[in-house]
């Protein structure tokens, strides 16, 4: 079943450039599953016309509160009770003050009044203008009447200024709607995940890592976000962009992934350690680039801290997921670590062989946990995240009951 099936949702689109934007809004929802209907206001539609949301969503677009037509197909209380979420992007600084002060001189701002069901606006306005306190106080406002504010985003701007008023993207604003409309398994859980390798430093140009690609780290990520987790994910150095709706937090070393996880962890519900952390740092850094003077070099290696088994020992501790990665006696090495770390569960793998494991799109997987386990079969990293996600959330919930 797609992510949005069988909800609906009603576009209002009001006067701003980032009404282009908004067309590739209506694909996306559709494309998740939902049903969207459009509604413009007489601004929008000097920068937008109406055909291009109509042929986007199949259906006619709504404009006027006394247009004959529309009225008979449905009319706009009908309409407001139709929808699942009135999402209203762009909302314009004169859309946003009318709404507050409950004005429906038009029919966008009267489906607004007349809904009860959830209504979100996306702001997208100049910088200036979205700082203006008249409008602060309008959204500040709003929120306190139960109108979800996504955005604006910080950058620049269509007419040259940089700063807060942007409308956010089109993925990120179908990425709220769908941790909005369908929950999950996950919803309401933090999750904390660590991914991709780490560096150790030898000098300045210089250091020691592993061959993680962070691919399966990040497909976790998205899976649980789609399962409507709330994702911080600590990543290594990666040449992958963070999944939509996810918190990345990038570091280097095993030290600074350490530091950014501690943070986190108690204020987490769940820890899934996926990086593939350098077991080992060099113990003193040269500060300067070391030239090559000798036949040999000797590097002293230190150990890290097991960032996963410091987390476990927490007296507020997250449900714990480890991973193995092993290129002989997977089963007995991961019972090993299970029992070892004082983990919940352990995903374990076999390295070094075969189109699985690193630096592959593909892997599979053999899960532990105190009385069990689970295969899951080769198969896509996007696939086999999914089903690793399906098992932490039961056996999270398992856990907690
Ligand atoms: N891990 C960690 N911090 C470290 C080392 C490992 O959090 N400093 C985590 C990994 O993210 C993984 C699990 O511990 O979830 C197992 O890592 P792995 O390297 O396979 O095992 P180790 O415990 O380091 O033991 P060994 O290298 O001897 O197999």
């Amino acid at each position: 079943m797609q992510a949005l099936g069988n909800k609906k949702v009603l576009l209002g689109i009001t006067g701003g450039i980032a009404a282009y934007k908004s067309a590739e809004l209506v694909r996306l929802l559709t494309k998740a599953g939902a049903e969207v209907r459009v509604v413009m206001t007489a601004s929008a539609q000097k920068f937008v016309q109406p055909l291009t949301y109509q042929a986007l969503s199949g259906h006619r677009v709504y404009l006027d509160l006394f247009d004959a037509e529309a009225e008979s197909a449905m009319d706009h209380i009908e309409l407001a009770r139709w929808c699942d979420l009135l999402l209203v992007a762009p909302a314009s600084a004169d859309f946003l003050g009318k709404m507050n002060a409950g004005y429906a001189d038009n029919l966008l701002l009267t489906l607004c009044l007349a809904s009860k069901q959830s209504v979100a606006v996306a702001p997208a306005m100049n910088q200036q203008m979205f700082a203006n306190p008249a409008t602060q106080e309008n959204i500040k406002q709003l929120a306190a009447k139960n109108v979800l504010l996504w955005g604006p985003a910080e950058g620049e701007q269509a007419c040259g200024d940089v700063g807060p008023g942007r409308m956010l993207e089109a993925q990120q604003l179908c990425d709220k709607a769908l941790q909005h409309l369908s929950p999950g398994r996950l919803a309401g859980v933090k999750l904390l995940l660590t991914a991709g390798p780490t560096r150790e430093a030898i000098d300045p140009v210089r250091y020691i890592s592993n061959r993680s690609s962070g691919k399966m780290g990040y497909a976790i990520a998205t899976a649980a976000f789609e399962q409507g987790a709330s994702v911080t994910l600590v990543s290594g150095p990666v040449a992958l962009t963070a999944p939509g709706g996810v918190n990345l937090i990038a570091v280097e070393s095993a030290q600074q992934m350490h530091d950014a996880v501690l943070q986190r962890a108690a204020d987490s519900d769940v820890f899934v350690a996926c990086a593939a952390v350098s077991d080992y740092r060099v113990d003193q850094a040269a500060a300067q680039k070391i030239k090559k003077s000798s036949d040999k070099l000797s590097l002293r290696l230190v150990l890290n801290t097991d960032i996963l088994a410091a987390v476990s020992a927490l007296e507020q501790r997250p449900f714990c997921v480890g991973f193995a990665a092993e290129t002989q006696d997977v089963e007995g090495y991961a019972l090993d670590k299970l029992k070892q770390k004082n983990l919940d569960m352990i995903a374990a793998n076999q390295v070094g062989a075969g189109n699985s494991g690193f630096e592959t799109d593909f892997n599979q997987l053999e899960v532990f946990w105190r009385d069990g386990r689970h295969a899951i079969a080769h198969a896509s990293k996007t696939e086999v995240a999914k089903q690793l996600i399906d098992l932490i959330a039961e056996r999270y919930t398992c856990a907690r009951s």
